[in-house]
């Protein structure tokens, strides 16, 4: 199956989902069919073309949300993608882009989409000092962090005692959770939840 995986920053979670698909668990599942970024000058874009993945980026600087979405839409079906994979995608999607991907795309969120949604979701963890947080891959509706939730993961928290070190227990658990929660969905396994 087709995967565009949609970033805008880093691109850590990226860079663990080509892993897999190129040398891990999503090998004969999935390709990569297209890296996008809303910022052309994405660190994560440049990751993606040195993994060898076909990347594309469209600026959406000073751009009205539903027309830029109409364009991102058109571009991304030129790839026909059977699945977009948000990756640190800084935007809410307009109905636009929902409805013409519909059930299809996914988010990772670090944190329990019940308990926490939005930016900042590390820094929260952090500044409550909660003993754990679950990172959480869910689908995609017109809400902020609302969508089915596809899988959760505990994040044991106890003894990090800098953001950085949250940060790093976090990101370990979703480069995991994102490529194993692939194949459950690609498999057909995965039983979706509200
Ligand atoms: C991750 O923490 C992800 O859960 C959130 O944005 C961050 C993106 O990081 N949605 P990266 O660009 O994948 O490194």
């Amino acid at each position: 199956q087709r995967l565009a995986i949609l970033l805008s920053g880093r691109g850590s979670n990226m860079v663990a989902l080509v892993n897999a698909v190129q040398n891990g668990v999503l090998r004969e599942l999935a390709e990569v069919a297209v890296v996008f970024s809303n910022h052309p000058e994405a660190p994560g874009l440049a990751t993606a073309a040195n993994l060898g993945c076909p990347t594309a980026s469209l600026s959406s600087q000073g751009r009205k949300r539903a027309e830029f979405d109409a364009e991102v839409v058109e571009l991304l079906r030129g790839y026909q993608p059977d699945y977009l994979v948000l990756a640190g995608y800084m935007r809410i999607l307009s109905p636009v882009f929902i409805r013409a991907f519909a059930g299809r795309i996914l988010n990772i969120h670090p944190a329990d989409t019940h308990q926490h949604q939005g930016l900042h979701a590390y820094e929260w963890a952090f500044e409550n000092q909660l003993p754990e947080t679950k990172i959480t891959v869910h689908l995609v509706d017109e809400g902020l962090d609302t969508g089915p939730v596809l899988a959760q993961r505990p994040v044991d928290l106890r003894g990090a005692n800098t953001l950085a070190e949250v940060e790093q227990r976090g990101l370990a658990v979703e480069h995991e959770l994102y490529a194993e929660t692939l194949v459950q969905l690609l498999v057909g396994q995965l039983k979706i939840e509200n």
